[in-house]
């Protein structure tokens, strides 16, 4: 569907957590460069995101840390907001769900619904926990697995073994709120009948795919769920955070939070319309039959996007005049991994987005997830790859191009623009390619092929590079200059038209690039003529500088090692008989130690560094704490120390030993203390 009007939308993420480098590869970097490609074709384009900040997701977290869920919600929505931008992410505008729009576009569907008698009520039996004198949500249940007889099984899923369960499904059931025993309790909510849209449904992905290609992995997933025949859906919970629902009996419950997030998209739209002081003007992109919406997400979120968002849409467009229009395509990735394992914030294992470009420019990462997008199939991140494509790609083939060819221009051209002679074949060949790349990398972007498009792009900066080599220019600048003024033209025409076509991948690369030709930012439909020679002769060039920087061994080093080391301890085979005598365990030399002063170190979101005193003696110690305790809590307290431990560098730090922490919910850790007061150094045993 070729439309001058293009809505794109990123899954919001669940402000519970920072967002990591798996999500930009899922939803985030592709949405980006469509977007900044549609702009670049002249498109009218609006993109939004914000944060999800409903479900038990985000009740779970402020539970955890003792704090509200608005806490919850303000923290990680601000975080994830200057993350976002940190990445370079042209969002039109980040909004949230919190806010008062978007729990009064979300309620107008659910009124519409039981108005237009849409919605059907049930009344179920529920766990309610007595004590706490409420329901609970299945997550808030826990008990023992029937399967593996885990005794912290959850009552939607046993950690242990992986089993999918019901909370009634649990041996001796417990809550997570009173630790009581919680019991049956009936409880009325409003179902949604997606099954009676199955029909349409099927129609409409089947029509939309023939007209933009659907990507076989999200088909896949709903033909699977078309097979198994599509049940109702409650759209209302037992819970006291989310949107409230304003009709008779439902005073205590709010919307399911799926039903929220989808519109979120829509009062997102409303919230910027709002924000360019046009408040009406969201509705061009929502109510245009012409517009081509394409929401982009992670596979996870195949269901809610592909069949329960549309259904909802269908059944208010239904009822009104006003149409909303239906996802022209649903780009879903599958996921990337980390290191060749699954991202774990229990276990530590990825990397957060803010700590990566407080390291790292947006641009390496960028160009590096581009070319490892799980566009078919999981794909992962390696530190070694990240450095290898800056290095032997970003750098030797992009930036070695720029820099080689602006020198030479203001070394021997004066630094402008030098005249163009009469082409020769391979000038022609050349320009006949780079004629071509633009409509190719172009027809990839617009299949949300993004790797194939990038790696079009590099074909052509590698071609620059040959061009500019065969021609050799230090040889015909003596013996013929009009030649080598021909080959310079031809090679900073070339910087032009890949400043433009990296700009959606690169956009801060591209800025440097266009600056050093003394030209402004692309704009109105740039990419249709970024084949074009535009630069004019004797156009003033701007002053070279590398756009690429190196990424030294020793600095991947540091960040690889970590994880090479835990994934050493964690696959060094455990003995068959695991159990160690009492003399093994007397040679770890266990000793009560007093914290006399303690800072955070430097550059390290994890680390702290403790003076501690044993008896008589004192010992600098650091510790991965720094996310669970803040340096002012521990000073004065006792801990215990492994004092016999090999001293250890880290980050440059020597550490005199380990101090004992237990790991608690969430990966917050909790330090191992005496019970009461203790000596300095008295031995543990
Ligand atoms: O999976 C998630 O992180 C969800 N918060 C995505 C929601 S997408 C949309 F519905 F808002
Ligand atoms: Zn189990």
């Amino acid at each position: 569907m070729d439309s001058a009007r293009i809505l794109i939308s990123a899954a919001l993420p669940y402000a519970n957590g920072p967002i990591h480098l798996g999500h930009l590869a899922g939803a985030y970097l592709p949405s980006d460069m469509y977007a900044r490609y549609q702009r670049l074709k002249g498109r009218d384009v609006l993109f939004v995101c914000g944060s999800d900040e409903h479900g038990v997701p985000i009740t779970i977290s402020a539970d955890r840390e003792g704090i509200t869920p608005q806490q919850v919600v303000d923290r990680y929505h601000a975080q994830n907001h200057e993350a976002f931008r940190a990445f370079d992410m042209s969002f039109d505008t980040y909004s949230r769900t919190s806010l008062p729009l978007h729990h009064e576009t979300a309620r107008s569907f659910l009124v519409d619904f039981h108005e237009r008698g849409i919605l059907t009520e049930k009344t179920e039996r529920h766990f309610y926990d007595e004590k706490a004198e409420m329901f609970l949500p299945d997550r808030y249940v826990e008990g023992t697995c029937p399967v593996c007889s885990s005794e912290n099984a959850r009552g939607d899923q046993c950690e242990q073994c992986g089993s999918y369960l019901n909370p009634s499904d649990l041996i001796n059931p417990r809550s997570k709120i009173s630790g009581g025993k919680p019991v049956f309790r009936e409880t009325a909510h409003l179902y949604f009948p997606l099954g009676k849209y199955q029909k349409r449904l099927e129609e409409y992905i089947a029509e939309r795919d023939k007209r933009d290609g659907w990507k076989e992995n999200v088909l896949s997933y709903c033909r699977s769920w078309f097979q198994e025949g599509l049940q109702d859906r409650a759209v209302t919970r037992d819970l006291d955070w989310g949107v409230r629902i304003p009709l008779k009996g439902y005073e205590k419950k709010v919307l399911y939070v799926w039903f929220d997030a989808v519109l979120g998209y829509v009062s997102a739209s409303k919230d910027w319309a709002q924000q360019q002081g046009k408040p009406h003007s969201w509705k061009h992109f929502w109510h245009d039959p012409s517009t081509k919406y394409v929401a982009f997400i992670g596979k996870d979120n195949v269901v809610f996007h592909c069949i329960v968002f549309p259904a909802m849409l269908m059944a208010w467009n239904d009822g009104h005049r006003e149409q909303f229009v239906l996802p022209e395509n649903v780009p879903a990735n599958e996921f990337l991994n980390f290191e060749g394992q699954k991202f774990s914030k229990s276990r530590g294992w990825g990397i957060d987005v803010q700590d990566f470009l407080e390291r790292f420019p947006a641009d390496p990462l960028r160009y590096y997830l581009a070319t490892a997008l799980p566009e078919y199939r999981d794909s992962d991140f390696y530190w070694k790859d990240f450095q290898a494509r800056n290095n032997n790609e970003l750098l030797a083939i992009l930036g070695n191009y720029v820099h080689r060819t602006l020198t030479f221009a203001h070394a021997r051209c004066g630094g402008v623009v030098p005249p163009r002679s009469a082409l020769n074949e391979h000038d022609r060949a050349l320009l006949e390619e780079v004629r071509k790349a633009p409509v190719t990398a172009g027809r990839y972007f617009e299949e949300y092929r993004f790797r194939d498009g990038l790696l079009e792009i590099m074909n052509l900066a590698r071609r620059a590079n040959k061009y500019f080599n065969d021609s050799e220019p230090w040889k015909s600048i003596e013996a013929d200059p009009e030649r080598c003024m021909t080959t310079i033209n031809l090679s900073l025409q070339l910087i032009r038209t890949l400043a433009i076509l990296i700009s959606p991948v690169c956009p801060s690369t591209s800025g440097r690039m266009m600056a050093m030709l003394n030209l402004e930012a692309p704009g109105g439909n740039a990419w249709d003529h970024a084949g074009e020679l535009k630069l004019q002769e004797q156009h003033t060039l701007g002053t070279p500088t590398p756009i690429v920087s190196r990424i030294e061994d020793d600095v991947i080093e540091k960040e690889r090692e970590p994880f090479a080391v835990k994934e050493a301890a964690e696959a060094s085979p455990q003995p068959e008989d695991s159990h160690i005598s009492i003399d093994d365990f007397k040679k770890i030399d266990l000793r009560v130690a007093r914290v006399i002063a303690c800072e955070k170190v430097e550059d390290a979101k994890k680390l702290l560094k403790l003076l501690v005193r044993l008896d008589g003696e004192e010992r600098q110690v650091v510790a991965g704490i720094a996310e669970s305790y803040d340096p002012t809590d521990l000073v004065g307290k006792s801990v215990v120390l492994v004092a016999n431990l090999k001293p250890a560098k880290i980050r440059g730090l020597v550490s005199q030993g380990m101090i004992l922490a237990a790991a608690a919910d969430g990966g917050r850790l909790v330090l191992v203390m005496p019970e009461s007061e203790t000596d300095p150094g008295a031995s543990v045993r």
